[in-house]
């Protein structure tokens, strides 16, 4: 791939700044004094962009009891105003500027090694799963946290309906491509489109969920509509949005995040307390919903139902 760098890479802003200097300058967490004017700011702001959508009669999903939270829900009127989606800008404010996406017609496509190799329309792809809500940790690598109602189907049912082969060890997920549209993704310093990628083991761990729609909605485009991915026990890079795409394959994909600079993001990014990012402490989060410092939990929280996936890979990088 031919990318074109200002500097050896550029970085985006939130990750090339020291932590606490990005929070102060965008002064949007201001972890450290302001945070309640700041929260106080985005909690005047209206829920993001209510639109109409074919899929909307599918809302709200019943909520699966199992997947439940030790700490409040994040208000919408915060997540919807604090994203990462660098088609979109690198930096949180671009709620606005995603209203561009067009999410119909929106097509997926089910590739490489497995056996119903398909492309499939979104509406289509939601009459062939089972809707539900889950509240889920949302921890990015940038040290700050939400916690999210999010809706939508368990990964595993998307690798079911495509049946892969024997030899497919990986998923690999990209985003969709159109810069006319997505005006983050005319900087060429970036691989575009943004690719992710998982173990197949991963992908089939009941935790990963390919999400469809938030607060009892379909999900608005900020959040990566029609079709992102929520890997809680992971960090948030991993949580691809506005899928277009996936691809079995018997290599490990390489990450959009890994290709820019994978001495700082690797394959796996798993959560860990203990494991800091080259360039700041991931000991503790910001939590969004009132700017509070809390623990990071190892995989986020959920050990349990994770753990096992890694054992034996101590050697691997396993947490950046
Ligand atoms: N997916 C795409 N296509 N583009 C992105 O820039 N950002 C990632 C992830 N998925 C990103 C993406 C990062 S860094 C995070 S933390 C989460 O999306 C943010 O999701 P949110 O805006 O819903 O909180």
């Amino acid at each position: 791939m031919n990318i074109i760098r200002k500097r050896s890479w550029e970085l985006p802003e939130s990750m090339a700044t020291p932590e606490h200097v990005f929070l102060n300058r965008r002064a949007v967490l201001a972890g450290m004094a302001g945070t309640g004017a700041i929260l106080a700011g985005l909690g005047g702001m209206r829920p993001a962009f209510a639109e109409e959508d074919p899929s909307a009669g599918l809302y709200p999903a019943p909520r699966n009891e199992a997947f439940k939270l030790d700490r409040e829900i994040t208000p919408e009127r915060l997540t919807s105003r604090y994203n990462n989606f660098y088609e979109f800008g690198s930096h949180k404010q671009i709620a606005e500027a995603a209203q561009a996406l067009k999410i119909r017609p929106w097509e997926v496509v089910i590739d490489g090694l497995c056996d119903n190799p398909q492309t499939i329309g979104i509406d289509d792809l939601l009459k062939k799963v089972q809707l539900e809500e889950r509240l889920y940790r949302h921890r990015c690598v940038e040290a700050w946290s939400m916690a999210v109602p999010w809706t939508g189907f368990a990964l595993a049912d998307l690798v079911r309906l495509a049946g892969p082969k024997a030899e497919a060890k990986y998923l690999r997920m990209e985003t969709f491509l159109d810069p006319d549209t997505a005006s983050g993704q005319r900087a060429t310093w970036y691989p575009w489109p943004y690719v992710e990628g998982v173990t197949l083991a991963e992908a089939t761990n009941e935790l990963a969920f390919l999400v469809t729609g938030v607060y009892g909605k379909p999900l608005a485009k900020q959040y990566g509509a029609p079709l992102r991915l929520a890997l809680p026990w992971k960090y948030g890079f991993k949580s691809i949005k506005s899928i277009v795409r996936f691809s079995f394959t018997d290599e490990r994909p390489v990450s959009f995040w890994e290709e820019i600079q994978s001495a700082e993001y690797g394959f796996w990014a798993n959560v860990n307390p203990e494991v800091p990012h080259p360039r700041w402490s991931q000991a503790r989060e910001q939590f969004l919903n009132d700017g509070s410092y809390r623990p990071t939990l190892l995989f986020n929280g959920y050990g349990e139902q994770v753990a096992d996936l890694y054992k034996g890979m101590e050697g691997e990088r396993l947490y950046l």
